[in-house]
């Protein structure tokens, strides 16, 4: 069973990296245009954008989810037919998709803000059904697997303990709760909630487009589209954690479990996360003014928590442990600061003041690329470095310094630009007004995809270490026996 559980979650997280590396050549493209180093018609600039939010937020929960698919799979009975049929669920997904973005030119923005879609799209409306079905697909199958994680760790832990009440109850439970039950069901269900939700947003995309005649609520979708994005790209970090509170003891030989304070944190982040999306919308002054207090309030719950045990809980597994820096823990430790320096720029942009300023710049994609790119795929390499048994650990490292100047530097870029106020979502700068900030735009462009590129090749040296590092593994077994 061990044997057929990895190679379910293999088959995950090869189509979780493969999805990675491509939408990364998207992005330098995008980069270089807006540098004005190529020239590509701003409707393929929008198509690839689009592909490219919804490719990696989609390509990466899916891997994320595997991880925490394969850890509870080792004290649960996961289903492997669900496993697999979500995968076959999510290829068709993905494929459409590309099909619809890169061949049908689909292009408004990852969350396709109603009514846009429907209203002179400068795209075919065939791509606009297939790209809603496509993530339809998509969704059925994240939340097919999440549901059966929640049943198979509810069938061994109990549904009541899966959230570990009983120790913020105070009381001592006869068998403790490992810390990656209390992180992976936290992750379900608010990942189910999110999938749910943009379910809904989409089967009423749906309807629209088979009825052009049928009206929807802009600002009720424009709701349920972000608690959908903002759910599952923070679930995706959080699966990312969940693999660093699993591994990190291995290679600290100390324990990592659960008390009272870190069910106090994942319960408060599970609460606040599903309604911090409301920061999204501080712009939107049709929206009742309490919901945007509650917006910077949840924004400021949901990072916290989670934030500090996790990182105080990094401290002291690495503190005066003689723990020794292979690939994965120290993946796992720059991976956590990463997480942190993003959130922080993530959390300054929510707040409703700064957010006036910052709303619309290049700030925005600043902070969501620094948790993803150096914080959680630090946090993904270090699991798949330590999944495949890798010992091409100087191998590893090396790869890793590529991507640690590459990624700060392709951020720096997208930091300085939100500074400048370079608008987000341009195709071109040059439609700037005002030259000194269409000039700064396309230098920071221009330097972005420079780096951007280091990082590439360096994520791609990661991937040949991992092949390089099972060799040199079964060649010590074969010597050793
Ligand atoms: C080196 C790797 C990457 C490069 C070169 C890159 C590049 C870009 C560029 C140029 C944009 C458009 C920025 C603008 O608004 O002007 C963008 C947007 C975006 N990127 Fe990345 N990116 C990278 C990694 C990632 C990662 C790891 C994620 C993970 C979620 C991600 C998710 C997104 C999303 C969601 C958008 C917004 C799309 C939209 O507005 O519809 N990117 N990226």
């Amino acid at each position: 069973m061990e044997k057929r559980n990895r190679n379910a979650t293999i088959a995950w997280l090869v189509v979780s990296f493969a999805v990675f590396i491509v939408m990364i050549g998207l992005g330098i493209t995008m980069r270089l245009a807006q540098g004005l180093r190529i020239e590509i018609p701003p409707n393929t600039f929008y198509a690839l954008m689009t592909m490219h939010g919804l490719g990696m937020a989609g390509g990466l929960f899916a891997g994320a989810l595997s991880i925490i698919w394969y850890i509870i799979s080792r004290t649960c009975k996961v289903s492997l037919a669900v496993s697999w049929f979500s995968w076959v669920l999510f290829l068709i997904g993905a494929v459409a998709l590309l099909y619809a973005t890169l061949i049908g030119g689909f292009g408004p923005g990852w969350y396709a803000l109603y009514p846009l879609p429907f209203i002179n799209a400068a795209w075919p409306s065939w791509a606009t059904g297939v790209a809603i079905i496509a993530l339809l697909i998509m969704g059925v199958s994240w939340l097919l697997y999440q549901l059966d994680m929640l049943r198979a760790m509810a069938a061994q832990y109990g549904a009541s303990r899966l959230l570990a009440w009983e120790y913020i109850a105070g009381k001592k439970p006869a068998e403790p709760l490992p810390a990656v039950i209390l992180i992976a069901s936290m992750c379900a269900i608010a990942g189910a909630l999110g999938t749910l939700s943009g379910a809904v947003t989409l089967i009423l995309y749906l309807l629209k487009w088979i009825s052009p005649g049928v009206s929807l609520d802009a600002l009720l979708l424009k709701n349920t589209m972000f608690m959908f994005g903002h759910v599952i790209v923070n679930v995706c970090i959080y699966c990312g954690l969940c693999a660093v509170y699993h591994l990190m003891p291995k290679y600290s030989g100390r324990p990592w479990g659960v008390n009272r304070i870190t069910a106090i944190a994942w319960n408060a982040t599970l609460f606040f996360v599903l309604f911090a999306y409301f920061h999204h919308l501080y712009m939107d002054f049709a929206q009742n003014k309490a919901l945007h207090i509650i917006g910077q309030i949840t924004s400021y719950g949901s990072a916290i928590p989670a934030t500090a045990v996790s990182l105080f809980g990094i401290a002291s597994q690495v503190y005066k442990s003689g723990m020794k820096w292979r690939f994965t823990p120290t993946a796992f430790v720059l991976g956590g600061m990463g997480w942190a320096i993003g959130g922080v720029a993530a959390v300054v942009d929510s707040t409703i003041m700064v957010n006036s300023y910052f709303h619309n710049t290049l700030w925005v994609p600043a902070h969501f690329h620094t948790y993803f790119l150096v914080g959680y795929i630090f946090m993904f390499f270090g699991f798949l470095h330590d999944f495949f048994n890798s010992k091409a650990e100087r191998f590893a490292i090396s790869s890793f310094v590529g991507m640690l100047v590459g990624g700060y530097g392709f951020l720096s870029m997208f930091y300085l630009g939100g500074y400048y106020g370079v608008p987000r979502r341009y195709a071109a700068y040059t439609a700037i007004q005002v030259g000194d900030i269409a000039n700064k735009g396309a230098l920071f462009a221009s330097l972005g995809a420079l780096f951007a590129a280091v990082f590439l090749l360096s994520a791609i040296a990661f991937a040949i270490s991992l092949f390089a590092g099972r060799s040199k593994a079964t060649a010590e077994a074969v010597a050793t026996t």
